[in-house]
């Protein structure tokens, strides 16, 4: 889709910086005005481009013009991105030249040819590109130019701001009148729904209450609160009922009007139309509808609010239905929000009989239907528009037909179904937009990772990162965006901060997204490019997706059919084992190169030559053996995943040219024995998942020291191994400067020549460190600043050797804490909770033990014998409370464990899991006595 590429070319060319080209060609050729002259040109024609799209649709020419323009912005996009390229390859050249005494590199340079290269023809290449970038903009231009001429042809109409265009997809006037026979299903919402709507049994009920109902279109919330608005108990209920369908934009004037019932002209003062709203409904308990609501502004909404509440009488309810989460977020109304999610199957069915045979033998055709119906994937919008599709066809084969066609080409569908989803697409940003077409480059039922698909977003310059707020929007913003308007769902949330981390794409908001960028995005399945789907296959191809390549090279057809516009090349269950170097010289647009889980032996040193990457995949290609050196010369790559490449030996030395990357991903990498030096040269590195430290060559290895210079943030791994490390490297790292949210430790299970506590206490945290783990912690004490970790809220202990656990009940934020494999531990005492000792809790002013606890896991402390509870403590008389937030409390191998001690009794917990312990089992499984002691006040318990 034009505008929205359109919108963010036009965003990248108003923060163009001159100064580069200026230097040697401004006498020359005039780039700065060139730019200026293609960036106005852009902008009058962005203004007819909503006429033009709707227009390609059935006007051919129109279509090929706008093929035309995306084109040349796509081109654009692609100079404006070289001559990016060449002021980062300036930089790291200066940065070498200066001579970093971290790196390596200087003083060994004769290794290095390729760079050697480079430096010696520099000057008269980098001449030679400007030139070359300088044309290329003012061919571009003179290509607009054209094209802007042309559009004179068309007589486009313009988007004037705040003037509605007639083709603008109009909203569906709803109404309260249903056909009560036409309801399917939701009896669940619908008797929910009814309670809400009568119910005065609390506090809550009898007063005012909103009610939004949410889900993505085609779900069926109008029809739900129709029949609930059309329901006898309901009608009797309320002196008075209201309908008002809203949609967008939303006009207090027209909404408090359409409540008085007064539509009279005379009055168009908002405050006097909002009087005569609240006479009209003064004292009477009302029930307001408002259908279909898009707003998210809380000013507009407070203002009709405000009165309602004033003068409705009490149990007076408003029922809003909406797309948006996000709406109900800004009403404060989530805690009465009823969600329609997907209809079953075999209600689809009932709707899609009903609607296709109205007076015929419903079993004529059954198992066809059955099969049509699945395409609704739970939308009853899609089963009543299939259904009434197919009430007039008689014959077996136009039943087939429509079962074998995809469903956006079916007319039908694309008018009926689609349309409210381009009504929730068009109510985008255009950058969301972007984003939101992206997702046709995977499968269905794909299982998006948010950091990852916020990582591609950035490949493709669709968003920016984190830190960089006032340049533009952040990838997180738009995934939440998206949330928030029902594109996505089947959520995957992190167990303790309830981030939303995972989530899929509804069926036909896949196919709707595919049938949006039906050209641009492609998914090939091996085999296929043979058949039916050539025809696509071509320049206007951004983003191709290829599943089941057998073993054997990249496919050859993407040169074949002349794919070289490719922004993004992925496959899925392939297994490719080498790639040509011709072909990946072909492929110079490409920002995305995913090839995880191949079979590929090495890379092609023409990889370097795609100066556009940003982000390559390669995790889980287990015969992957090197990289190649040229590898570092992509300055734009910002994400670099290896997961899982065993038998990747070493990555190249020159790793440090790569100013721009940010994520390098190389968990399970298990022979990569040390990273290259130049990492720590790395600033804008904020992920490095793992890092081994202490093995390879001393002089060439990345070391713990290095790490001093890296800005990272997120998570990080620590690995160390062995005897390569002492305290005074350790401390080079400055790990309290680093904004951390995770940091986890692991030593090696050997001696150090520094003992593990000294390390550890060298690598003393930022004092905001969210989540902390340590493994094999050889030592009998704790490092010395946990007491200062004021934020920590997840910690967890593996392996370690102490006898005595850290008295981390003190810590104010911890939520979760996990003790795994302790063989030391015998006893744990009343220290862990920040006592003194067993009498302590008497002298002691108010405190609170343990006071965010929310998971308590113990596992496997195998000699683990008592758990010292606090005697003679009751809940009642002291002025000492502990674990008041515990919800769940785990016990898994914890063989010689007797009991558990008293205050867990007092506490709010919820579930208790014991497992392979048989003491404990035996103590507290059921039909003992003391079974009734726990099962009294814990409801989930589950002892095996
Ligand atoms: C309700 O819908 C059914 C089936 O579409 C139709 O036969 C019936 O006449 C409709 N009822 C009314 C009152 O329109
Ligand atoms: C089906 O019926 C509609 C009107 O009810 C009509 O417009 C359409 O042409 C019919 N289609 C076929 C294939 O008969
Ligand atoms: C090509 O398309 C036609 C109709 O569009 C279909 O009948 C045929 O099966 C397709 N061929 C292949 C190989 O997919
Ligand atoms: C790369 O492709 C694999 C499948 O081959 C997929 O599982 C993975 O999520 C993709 N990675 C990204 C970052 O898209
Ligand atoms: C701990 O370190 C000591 C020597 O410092 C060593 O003898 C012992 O085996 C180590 N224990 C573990 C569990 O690694």
């Amino acid at each position: 889709m034009a505008d929205a590429l359109i919108s963010v070319l036009l965003e990248r060319l108003a923060s163009t910086t001159y100064e580069y080209i200026e230097g040697e060609l401004k006498h020359v050729l005039n780039v700065k005005e060139d730019v200026e002259k293609f960036t106005a040109t852009l902008q009058v024609i962005q203004a007819v481009l909503e006429d033009a799209e709707q227009r390609q649709v059935t006007e051919a020419s129109v279509k090929i013009w706008l093929d035309k323009l995306k084109d040349i912005s796509y081109q654009m996009v692609d100079v404006l991105d070289e001559w990016n390229t060449d002021i980062l390859k300036q930089q790291v050249e200066k940065q070498e030249k200066e001579g970093d005494p971290n790196a390596l590199v200087t003083k060994k340079k004769v290794r290095f040819t390729s760079f050697s290269r480079c430096f010696c023809f520099g000057k008269v290449s980098r001449v030679i590109l400007r030139r070359d970038i300088a044309l290329k903009i003012k061919d571009l231009n003179d290509k607009l130019t054209e094209i802007y001429e042309e559009r004179k042809k068309y007589q486009f109409l313009r988007k004037e701001l705040g003037i509605q265009q007639p083709q603008q997809p109009q909203r569906p006037q709803t109404a309260s009148y249903v056909n009560m026979s036409e309801i399917f299903g939701r009896e669940k919402e619908h008797n929910i729904l009814i309670r809400k709507l009568l119910g005065d049994s609390s506090e809550e009920e009898k007063g005012f209450l909103l009610i939004p109902i949410v889900g993505m279109g085609g779900m069926g919330k109008t029809t739900l609160t129709q029949l609930a608005y059309n329901d006898d108990r309901v009608k009797s209920r309320f002196d008075m009922r209201k309908w008002v369908c809203v949609s967008d934009p939303f006009d207090e004037i027209k909404i408090a009007k359409a409540i008085s019932g007064d539509y009279s002209p005379s009055s168009n003062e908002l405050d006097e139309v909002l009087q005569c709203m609240s006479r009209s409904i003064q004292g009477k308990r009302f029930l307001l509808v408002l259908d279909d609501v898009w707003t998210d502004d809380p000013k507009k909404w407070e203002q009709l609010k405000v009165p309602l509440i004033q003068s409705g009488a009490e149990g007076s309810r408003i029922l809003v239905t909406t797309r948006k989460l996000g709406v109900a977020n800004m009403m404060r109304a989530t805690r009465n929000v009823i969600n329609l999610g997907e209809l079953s199957d075999e209600y689809c069915l009932s709707i899609f009989n009903h609607m296709a045979f109205s007076d015929r033998d419903v079993h004529e055709f059954g198992d066809i239907s059955k099969e049509i119906v699945k395409k609704c994937k739970g939308l009853p919008l899609v089963a009543k528009t299939l259904g009434s599709l197919m009430q007039n066809k008689t014959k077996m084969g136009e039943w087939k037909e429509v079962l074998n066609s995809k469903i956006w080409d079916l007319e039908k569908v694309e008018q009926e179904v689609f349309q409210p989803l381009f009504l929730s697409y068009n109510d985008l940003a255009p950058t969301i937009k972007c984003c939101l077409l992206y997702c046709a480059t995977f499968l269905k039922d794909y299982e998006f990772k948010r950091d990852d698909l916020i990582k591609l977003w950035m490949a493709q310059d669709y968003v920016i990162s984190k830190g960089n707020k006032e340049k533009g929007i952040t990838g997180d913003a738009v995934f939440d965006n998206l949330v928030a308007r029902s594109f996505f769902q089947d959520f995957e949330k992190d167990l303790d901060t309830s981030i939303i981390t995972g989530c899929k794409m509804h069926d036909i908001v896949h196919d709707f997204v595919q049938f949006l960028t039906k050209n641009e995005c492609l998914i090939i399945d091996h085999g296929e490019e043979t058949t039916n789907e050539s025809k696509v296959l071509g320049d206007k191809v951004r983003h191709l997706t290829l599943r089941y390549v057998p073993e054997g090279p990249l496919p050859h057809f993407i040169s074949s059919y002349n794919c070289k516009n490719l922004r993004t090349l992925a496959t899925f269950d392939s297994g490719i084992t080498t790639i040509d170097p011709n072909l990946i010289l072909q492929l110079k647009c490409l920002r995305t190169l995913n090839l995880s889980g191949n079979s590929i032996k090495e890379l092609p040193e023409e990889i370097g030559e795609l100066i556009h990457l940003r982000h390559i995949d390669l995790s889980f290609s287990y015969d992957l053996e090197k990289l190649p050196d040229a590898l570092c010369g992509l300055y734009n790559l910002s994400t670099l995943r290896l997961l899982f490449c065993f038998k990747l030996e070493k990555l190249p030395e020159n790793m440090g040219n790569l100013i721009n990357l940010k994520h390098l991903y190389v968990d399970n990498c298990s022979n990569l024995e040390s990273l290259p030096k130049g990492i720590g040269r790395l600033t804008s590195l904020q992920t490095l998942d793992v890092f081994r430290c202490g093995g390879g060559d001393i002089d060439e290895a990345f070391r713990i020291g290095d790490l001093r210079k890296l800005n990272l943030e997120g998570s990080l791994e620590i690995q160390l191994v062995a005897d390569a490390t002492d305290k005074s490297e350790v401390e080079k790292a400055q790990l309290w400067d680093k904004k951390l949210f995770h940091l986890s430790v692991e030593f090696e299970r050997q001696t150090n020549s520094s003992s593990s506590v000294e390390i550890l206490n060298a690598l003393r945290p930022h004092p905001d460190l969210e989540s902390l783990a340590i493994s094999f912690h050889n030592g009998t004490t704790w490092p010395d600043w946990i007491p200062y970790l004021h934020n920590l809220r997840f910690l967890s202990v593996a392996c370690g050797t102490q006898s005595e656990l850290w008295p981390l009940g003190k810590l104010e934020y911890l939520e979760r804490l996990t003790i795994e494999e302790m063989e030391g531990v015998r006893m744990v005492r009343v220290e862990f909770l920040g006592l003194e000792d067993q009498t302590s809790f008497r002298i002691r002013s108010p405190q609170i033990l343990f006071p965010k606890l929310k998971r308590l896991t113990f596992f496997s402390l195998s000699n683990w014998e008592d758990w010292e509870g606090v005697e003679e403590w009751t809940k009642e008389d002291s002025e000492i409370t502990i674990m008041p937030c515990l919800s769940e409390l785990t016990i898994e191998e914890c063989e010689l464990l007797k009991a558990l001690p008293d205050f867990l009794f007092e506490t709010p917990l919820q579930t208790l899991d014991i497992s392979s312990s048989w003491r404990l089992s035996e103590r507290y499984q059921e039909g003992n006595g003391e079974w009734a002691k726990i099962s009294a006040t814990i409801p989930n318990i589950r002892i095996s």
